[in-house]
């Protein structure tokens, strides 16, 4: 049998290594719709058989074949890898540079069965974040990082490992670009047929960049999230119990709801139809009870509302049942959101009322024009359902996944009076833009590449004591921010939220980060801790522009536009990231956003110090300038302190213009 390091160093086997029979047990993408025309299908196994040579076509091209036909896509499962896949610590890579090393541990994490939605699949999370598009690709590009030094990058193009080429040591080891299209073959069927073609990918956010960390990333957002929503109803501790939070989703991201309700103290019912997606929560230990009888859900909610409990309840079936339910028999709703992945809608990421999960499944792929018209019937029921809680006192916030969007273009009543706002806000509006993002405050992670879980308790200290004293000399504005980010790190042990590799997620600032990030390069000079790899969800203050997400609280008009993600990326890759990336498309669908992110490997040296203060102070303070510049009052705040503390930053501020001024114009 082939060593790990050998069959990483080997890429593409001469001899075809026998062919791979499909697991059953494991989770797998839904079979996408068929796009291509005849003459498609062929350009699309010619674009497969590139990466091998002539005497090996004849099996091939009718293999992929086949899996184009069964499955949408030619995933080219016999070349799954021996080995495990699964982050090691970063000394068990072959390689000549340690930044490679760093990139194929965080590739291996995103691809480890206990993190990836469909492993086999190369999909990480959202039913379509892909790594990779094809089993080759992940054998080229890991030889590829095993060979290279640090005077070259890799080029990524969608999962395609275009090359090397000569760069230097503190250019990013790895550039990635992940589904960017001519503006006009953005349309959801351009990534259908495009994908199908081998020529993009939609890399989600973090799955296409190499930087997931799984459900924990998401858990303290999604804390965030609720704890806020839930102060807007109840200001102290014994206010919040009792509250009932009722939303949809117990996948990748999703799936963080009932702990994050767990964390918020309030009970949470989660809808869930994909078995599979409920038990996998449960065994985690991420919900608590799993119930699958309408009636019997009444009961237990009702219950734990009036002895006050703080419970998660996953419920098997169809969220919008639950609404129409809950409606009729008078189970108040406090707060409600909605996580199915409707940035996917017509592919699996929302299953429609009236129809099972299998009934969906088959008939998505062999009759997906009905099925579009199930889903879009749904989404009205959906949104109906809803307004009849709200009309009764439920704050309701769409929870970025493109909800009301495709409600609205449903049909379903989810407008404004005006008809250009939807009626509900979503959660970056009223929660996560205001508080957090407008202040710098985001999704900062990192990943002790020892893989030792003492270093991640070591890092975690050090976290934490930064901002125990950086809070003793903070605002007041943002005095909420720190404590709730305190009480994070100190209960992240007890939490044990590690899935995979020895990471942790902590929102902090620009200062914060950049502190943080310091005192972590000290500690491994100091030999206390082994490397670190710093990075961040994409879904951030700068890394991204999304008009009905991340930038929805944007209103110059300027959220349409996305030269901040673009300007993010390209600040970040020559202020010393490892690797950068850039996708269209994450979070709320194709065509809808580009978002950017960047990793980092810190290594104690003086080079890493000065790496991650000019580009950790670039990646914040970038999007607070341009937040500033919308007139978003909380970033104007933040970007004055800033210019305050670094006299090398001189931001254009915004004058503001008195509103009578203008009412009388025209
Ligand atoms: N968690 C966050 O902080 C966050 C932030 C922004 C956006 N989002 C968005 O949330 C969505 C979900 O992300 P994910 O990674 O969990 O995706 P996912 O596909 O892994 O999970 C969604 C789950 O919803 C289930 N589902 C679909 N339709 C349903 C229905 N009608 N009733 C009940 N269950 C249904 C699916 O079976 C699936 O398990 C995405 O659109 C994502 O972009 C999440």
């Amino acid at each position: 049998m082939i060593s790990f390091a050998d069959e990483i160093k080997q890429g593409i086997p001469t001899a075809l290594p026998a062919a791979k029979a499909w697991d059953p047990a494991i989770n797998h993408a839904p079979k996408r719709k068929e796009i291509l025309s005849p003459a498609e299908k062929k350009l699309a196994i010619a674009n497969a058989l590139r990466y091998f040579p002539k005497d090996q076509h004849a099996i091939l091209a009718a293999e992929f074949a086949e899996e184009l036909q069964t499955y949408g896509r030619i995933y080219m499962y016999r070349f799954m890898p021996e080995h495990p896949i699964f982050a090691r610590s970063i000394d068990a890579y072959p390689g000549k540079s340690e930044q490679a090393k760093a990139i194929m541990l965080m590739i291996q994490n995103n691809l480890d069965h206990r993190v990836a939605q469909h492993p086999h699949e190369l999909i990480t999370y959202g039913g379509n974040g892909a790594v990779f598009q094809n089993w080759i690709q992940y054998r080229l590009v890991m030889q590829y990082l095993s060979e290279m030094t640090d005077e070259q990058t890799l080029v990524m193009y969608s999962g395609h490992p275009m090359g090397l080429f000569p760069s230097h040591s503190n250019a990013p080891r790895v550039v990635v670009t992940n589904g960017m299209m001519i503006p006009n073959y953005s349309k959801p069927d351009d990534w259908e047929k495009f994908n199908a073609l081998g020529v993009t990918q939609y890399g989600q956010m973090t799955a296409g960049s190499y930087m997931y960390i799984g459900p924990q990333g998401i858990v303290h957002g999604t804390t965030i999230t609720v704890l806020n929503a839930v102060r807007r109803l109840a200001k102290t501790r014994d206010d919040i119990k009792g509250k009932l939070f009722l939303t949809a989703g117990l996948g990748g991201m999703s799936g963080a709801q009932p702990k994050a309700g767990n964390i918020a103290g309030v009970i949470s019912v989660t809808a869930e139809v994909n078995p599979k997606a409920a038990r996998t929560r449960h065994e985690q230990g991420w919900v608590d009870e799993i119930i699958s009888d309408l009636d019997v859900l009444v009961t237990r909610v009702k219950k734990a509302q009036a002895s006050k409990e703080v419970v998660s309840i996953a419920y098997l079936g169809n969220v919008v049942d639950v609404w129409e339910k809950f409606d009729q028999t008078g189970v108040h709703v406090d707060l409600g959101s909605d996580q199915t992945s409707l940035h996917n809608p017509w592919a699996g990421g929302y299953y429609p009322a009236g129809l099972s999960f299998e009934q969906a499944n088959d008939m998505m792929a062999n009759d997906p024009e009905n099925f579009k018209t199930y889903v879009q019937e749904s989404l009205r029921r959906h949104a109906a359902a809803v307004n009849k809680h709200t009309a009764k006192g439920t704050y309701f916030f769409d929870y970025g996944n493109a909800f009301l969007l495709e409600s609205s273009r449903a049909g379903g009543e989810v407008m404004a009076e005006n008809h250009i706002d939807f009626k509900y806000p979503s959660y970056i509006q009223d929660i996560l833009g205001p508080m957090c993002f407008d202040f710098g405050f985001g999704p900062f992670r990192w990943v002790c590449a020892s893989g030792k879980p003492e270093d991640l308790e070591k890092t975690d200290a050090i976290a934490c004591q930064v901002l125990e004293t950086m809070m003793a000399e903070s605002p007041t504005e943002i005095q909420q921010q720190m404590a709730d980010n305190i009480q994070w790190i100190k209960g992240a042990q007890e939490n044990k939220l590690v899935v995979g590799s020895q990471a942790r997620i902590l929102y902090a600032d620009a200062e914060g980060r950049m502190r943080i990030a310091a005192a972590f390069n000290e500690a491994i000079a100091n030999g206390e801790i082994g490397p670190v790899i710093l990075g961040r969800d994409h879904h951030d203050v700068s890394g991204t522009d999304s008009p009905y997400r991340e930038t929805s609280n944007i209103y110059d008009g300027s959220r349409f536009t996305a030269d901040m993600a673009i300007q993010n990326v390209i600040g970040d890759s020559f202020r010393g990231a490892t690797w950068v990336s850039i996708h269209n498309g994450g979070g709320v669908g194709w065509g809808e956003v580009i978002n950017g992110g960047f990793g980092m490997l810190l290594d104690g040296s003086a080079q890493a110090q000065r790496n991650l203060t000019s580009m950790l102070h670039w990646d914040v303070n970038n999007g607070i300038a341009r937040r500033n510049w919308a007139r978003n009052e909380n970033a104007v705040f933040a970007i004055k302190r800033a210019m305050e503390a670094e006299p090398l930053l001189k931001v254009t501020l915004p004058n503001l213009v008195d509103d009578q001024l203008l009412d009388g114009l025209f």
